[in-house]
């Protein structure tokens, strides 16, 4: 007979999985009608990770990952546009922060800058 400590962890298991495959095929969040073009990539690219308001997602905390506060205005103000827009183009790796994944293949340079300024409005009081 299998041994309970193996029924157990077995079971341990299957619910962790679970609540992996729950994480990540969870929904990004809908925009609302007005959304600028922006905040809609914003919703579907970074929200995952960032959070809705920028300061982090209960995804990222369930994953460990730690995006960082993009709705800080101190520290978005210590952040220029150019090392907003290298990091979302290139992600963290360059830099030493390889948890920011790279957006380069995906989006275009102008959309990442559009972001960039929308990442602004996060941390506007
Ligand atoms: C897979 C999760 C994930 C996704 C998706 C993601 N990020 Fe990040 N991001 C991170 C992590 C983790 C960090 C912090 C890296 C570090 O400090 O090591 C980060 C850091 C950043 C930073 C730097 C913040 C700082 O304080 O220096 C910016 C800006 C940023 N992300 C913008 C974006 C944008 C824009 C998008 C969408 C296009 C996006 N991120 C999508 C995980 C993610």
């Amino acid at each position: 007979m299998t041994p309970r400590w193996v029924l157990l962890l077995a079971a341990i298991g299957v619910i962790f999985l679970n609540a992996i495959v729950f994480a990540v095929f969870w929904p990004a969040p809908a925009p609302p009608p007005d959304a600028s073009p922006a905040q809609r990539l914003y919703l579907a690219r970074c929200a995952t990770c960032h959070g809705v308001r920028g300061n982090g997602s209960w995804r990222a905390t369930l994953f460990l990952i730690r995006p960082g506060n993009l709705s800080d205005p101190r520290r978005m103000q210590a952040l220029s546009d150019q090392y907003l827009f290298d990091i979302t183009k290139n992600g963290g790796a360059p830099i030493g922060r390889p948890g920011m994944p790279a957006f380069g293949f995906h989006l275009s340079d102008a959309e990442i800058r559009d972001l960039a300024r929308y990442l602004r409005t996060l941390a506007s009081p």
